[in-house]
């Protein structure tokens, strides 16, 4: 097949009359190419055209930072997460490390990556992969870090790698939704941090498929920052006091306290063994697996499956702003039973059903295709002396 392929290039170029070299595309480049482009992988952020997300995302496509493939190896074994300049853009953001794939769908991915969009860089096998998993330090790198182990040639120093990023940059008044995709205290390194207009914002944690918490005192994380818990791991700025915390098996209540001491303790955790996911299909205990999330209007729409159902949520702000309100739909539509997490800060309704004492929501299968809960902040007013400054600095 490849072969095939080259051959097929190369006397194309002949046709033409082509002096030059011609470059076949590598063995694996098609496999990796659809791993590439597969469910929750690469192309989530970087985009199919490997360009990335203006402000965001850097591009892949053309990237300065692909010059030497063992430095990628890291950063998509162990992440990366803070200011980094790539090709002359600056990003404060972080990357995950990519645990959903193995050694040989990794080397692949990354050969393609090397040499797709016009890019010409080497194959990377999974021997390299492979060997880089099993002794590259465990933590997610920063950009200086990456750099320090995996330094640019002398010539391209210069216009690469890192800056000095001009912080302040806390949000004040929200009009418009706002998504990052960040590290956040009290969840997996696969949460997003979104702010509503209205100023209502929320975690949610795609490790685990759920929503965590939701908050309005305290102000949005700042969102260019990054700060480091005592284990070394990176966190968001966080100053926010949660009126709602959904309980998971892996928190307890008093690991909510202050999410911002969170940092310093258990800032990520194994969703894997998280058994308490809150919505139930059928008597077994499924698992959630995330699907993705579009934006609609602006607004990040999750999509997991659980059994043979896929459900969908989507979060905006209650009408006077006072909480949210989650619209769910699951299709096939079939019974469910929704555990809510009562908390004592905030009022938890549904549109269909009604939610006994323990939080437990009954809906039938008709309910269950299209329905809203809706958490309101109870007392509006958290005194001062609860609210923590400066994370853990
Ligand atoms: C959840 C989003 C996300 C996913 C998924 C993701 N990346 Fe990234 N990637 C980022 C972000 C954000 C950065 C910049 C991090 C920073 O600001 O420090 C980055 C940086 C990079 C860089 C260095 C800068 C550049 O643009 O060349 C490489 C190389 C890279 N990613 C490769 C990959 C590969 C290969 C995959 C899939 C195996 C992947 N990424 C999956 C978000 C993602």
């Amino acid at each position: 097949m490849i072969n095939l392929r080259m051959t097929l290039i190369g006397l194309f170029a002949l046709g033409k009359g082509f002096t030059a070299a011609v470059q076949a595309a590598p063995e694996g480049f098609d496999k990796g190419r659809d791993l590439y482009n597969s469910a929750g992988s690469c192309v989530a952020c970087h985009m199919a055209d490997g360009k990335g997300q203006p402000g965001s995302i850097p591009a892949l496509a053309g990237s300065d930072w692909l010059d030497d493939p063992n430095r990628t190896i890291a950063i998509v074994l162990r992440g990366l997460a803070g200011p980094v300049t790539v090709n002359g853009k600056q990003f404060y953001s972080a990357m995950p490390p990519q645990l959903l794939f193995g050694d040989d769908q990794l080397a692949l991915m990354i050969t393609y990556v090397n040499n797709g969009w016009g890019n010409e860089g080497p194959a990377v096998t999974t021997e390299q992969v492979k060997e880089a998993r099993a002794t590259l330090p465990m933590a997610v790198y920063t950009p200086h870090a990456m750099l320090k182990a995996f330094p640019f040639p002398k010539n391209k120093q210069k216009a690469n790698g890192t800056f000095k990023p001009d912080f302040d940059d806390v949000l004040t008044t929200v009009t418009v939704p706002i998504v990052y995709r960040t590290f956040m205290p009290g969840a997996s390194p696969a949460a997003f941090a979104v702010a509503l207009p209205g100023n209502q914002y929320y975690c949610w944690d795609a490790g685990e498929c759920r929503l965590r918490y939701s908050w309005t005192k305290g102000g949005f994380i700042r969102g260019n920052r990054i700060h480091w818990s005592s284990n070394g791991q990176p966190v968001a700025e966080f100053n926010g006091f949660p009126y709602y915390r959904a309980r998971s098996s892996l928190l307890k209540p008093e690991d909510y306290q202050d999410l911002a001491k969170t940092n310093l303790k258990t800032p990520f955790y194994d969703t894997t063994e998280a058994l308490d996911f809150p919505i139930r299909i059928s008597e077994e205990d499924e698992l959630p697996s995330f699907r993705g999330y579009r934006l609609i209007g602006g607004y990040p729409e999750f999509r997991y499956q659980v059994g043979q159902c896929e459900i969908r949520e989507l979060i905006k702000s209650s009408e006077d702003h006072s909480g949210i309100v989650r619209s769910f739909t699951v299709s096939p539509a079939v019974p469910i039973t929704f555990r809510l997490t009562p908390d004592e800060n905030a009022s938890i309704t549904a549109s269909a059903g009604s939610i006994e004492e323990d939080g437990t929501l009954q809906l039938k299968a008709h309910e269950a295709a299209a329905f809203q809960i809706t958490i309101l902040e109870k007392y509006p007013a958290v005194p001062a002396t609860t609210t923590t400054k400066g994370g853990n600095q």
